[in-house]
């Protein structure tokens, strides 16, 4: 991976936990807890190769719409494993910051995801941690937080100020990884993902370790990113 130009953000969508799980004849909750090992991992990784931040898609605001006994398993594992975030976060230095609604959330929970994004905010690598986040819902959050702080025409509105009223004023995703082999956004920072590069692998997450991620920068190397201008051999014809 030495030669190639590593992306500054790269985004997520850590699917396929419950398909681990099945395949190797295991209850679907085995596949977030590997999953939650793999974030681990491959957080590490990202940032021990370059990138600044990492946008991992962890639980979307439509997976309220599993059978109660898997999303309280996934909320205890975030529980569970507390210490252990607060500890990764130490060690290698990475600031978590979280992307999502509070929204049905219950307030252990959101007072954990508080407390990991402040005792790591000291720190350069950002981990925004997607967790009961679901793009339209940002996008509308935003919309009427700008509206209640209006103090100027609507006119004056950037792309740029706009940005800051996300969850998370994050520079643009560069690459966007779905593993598990669905090519389909499933509402993911839509807004943030105007340019970016899609990368799509059949591995499932808890498998997608460092070999495969030099493999998606490896592709993403060999796009040709134009913005909708014109690449420098057709820039003079
Ligand atoms: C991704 O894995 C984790 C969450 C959505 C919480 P899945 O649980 O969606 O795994 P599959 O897609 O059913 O295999
Ligand atoms: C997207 O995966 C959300 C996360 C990975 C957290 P899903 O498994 O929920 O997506 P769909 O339902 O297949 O689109
Ligand atoms: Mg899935």
């Amino acid at each position: 991976m030495k030669d190639n130009k590593i992306p500054a953000h790269v985004a997520i969508i850590c699917d396929g936990n419950g398909r681990w799980a099945t395949n190797q004849g295991l209850p679907r909750w085995k596949g977030h807890e590997q999953g939650f090992k793999n974030a681990k991992e491959i957080t590490k990784y990202a940032f021990n190769n370059g990138v600044k931040y990492l946008s991992l898609y962890l639980f979307s605001t439509e997976n309220f719409k599993r059978p109660k006994k898997e999303v309280d398993y996934i909320m205890s594992l975030l529980v569970d494993k507390l210490k252990d975030i607060l500890d990764f976060c130490h060690e290698n230095k990475i600031r978590a910051v979280v992307s999502g609604k509070d929204e049905n959330l219950s307030s252990k929970i959101i007072s954990i995801l508080r407390k990991i994004e402040d005792e790591t905010k000291e720190y350069e690598n950002i981990f925004n941690m997607c967790f009961n986040y679901g793009s339209k819902a940002e996008i509308i959050d935003a919309a009427r937080k700008y509206a209640l702080d209006y103090k100027e025409n609507a006119e004056e509105l950037t792309e740029e100020k706009f940005n800051s009223y996300l969850y998370q004023n994050l520079p643009p995703v560069d690459l966007l990884i779905r593993t598990s082999g669905e090519q389909r956004i499933s509402n993911f920072m839509l807004w943030q993902c105007a340019y970016c590069e899609f990368y799509f692998t059949n591995t499932l997450f808890p498998d997608f370790n460092g070999e495969e991620f030099d493999k998606a920068i490896d592709a993403f190397n060999n796009r040709d990113r134009r913005y909708g201008g014109l690449n420098n051999e057709n820039k003079n014809n």
